[in-house]
């Protein structure tokens, strides 16, 4: 079920155009920028979007936190284990290399980790989302393994296109919701369904 819904949504985003992408990606940055919960994160955690694929780009997001002096972490994945390892990204440009899916991922030298109970904030990719916050993400379960270790009071926001929204996501007991989703068309808060 959950690997229906993700083929059909991967197959109806890549439809974007590039620049469509990135205007959306922009609407929703705007939007994010002015929550709360973001201007008063000191440590947060986002991943580097794949250039290929179209995803909302986090790449304003990662600009923006690094011109106000934020600390950034990005995930490096441990294929063997499968879970995430939070590391302190602190330059972008030498920081980083192609890692698996072909992300990018920090290199062995440049690897600082973190306890995730160390972030305020944490963007969770996926690929869909239903308004509980429920995510079907890329299939391999990194992030509900690490969903679990970060402190109760770390947000976790994702961001969508709007047409990444379905229904409702056939949730597995190992799934945990998002707590905030964005997208060019709304700010959905997830607690207030989840309850
Ligand atoms: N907390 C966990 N402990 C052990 N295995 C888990 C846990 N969470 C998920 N898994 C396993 O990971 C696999 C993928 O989970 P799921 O189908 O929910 O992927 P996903 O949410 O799309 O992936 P991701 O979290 O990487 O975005 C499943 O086989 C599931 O059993
Ligand atoms: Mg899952």
């Amino acid at each position: 079920m959950k690997k229906e819904i993700r083929e059909a949504i991967l197959q109806e985003k890549i439809k974007f155009s590039k620049t469509v992408a990135k205007e959306k990606s922009l609407a929703i940055f705007n939007i994010l920028k002015e929550k709360d919960f973001y201007k008063n994160a000191d440590n947060i955690m986002v991943y580097i979007t794949l250039e290929n694929e179209n995803e909302v780009s986090t790449e304003p997001i990662i600009d923006d936190l690094m011109n106000r002096g934020k600390r950034v972490f990005v995930p490096l994945t441990v294929h063997k284990t499968k879970g995430l390892i939070v590391s302190e990204l602190k330059d972008l440009e030498n920081d980083l290399e192609v890692g698996n899916f072909g992300v990018m991922e920090p290199k062995k030298e440049t690897t600082r980790p973190a306890e995730p109970s160390v972030l305020d904030l944490v963007i969770v990719p996926g690929v869909a989302f239903d308004k509980k916050g429920y995510r079907v993400g890329h299939g391999a379960g990194y992030y509900d393994r690490f969903l679990p270790k970060l402190s109760k009071k770390t947000v976790t926001v994702s961001i969508a296109f709007d047409m990444q929204m379905i229904d409702e996501v056939p949730a597995d007991c190992h799934d945990i919701p998002v707590k905030y989703i964005i997208t060019e068309k709304q700010f959905i808060g997830c607690m207030k369904d989840n309850i």
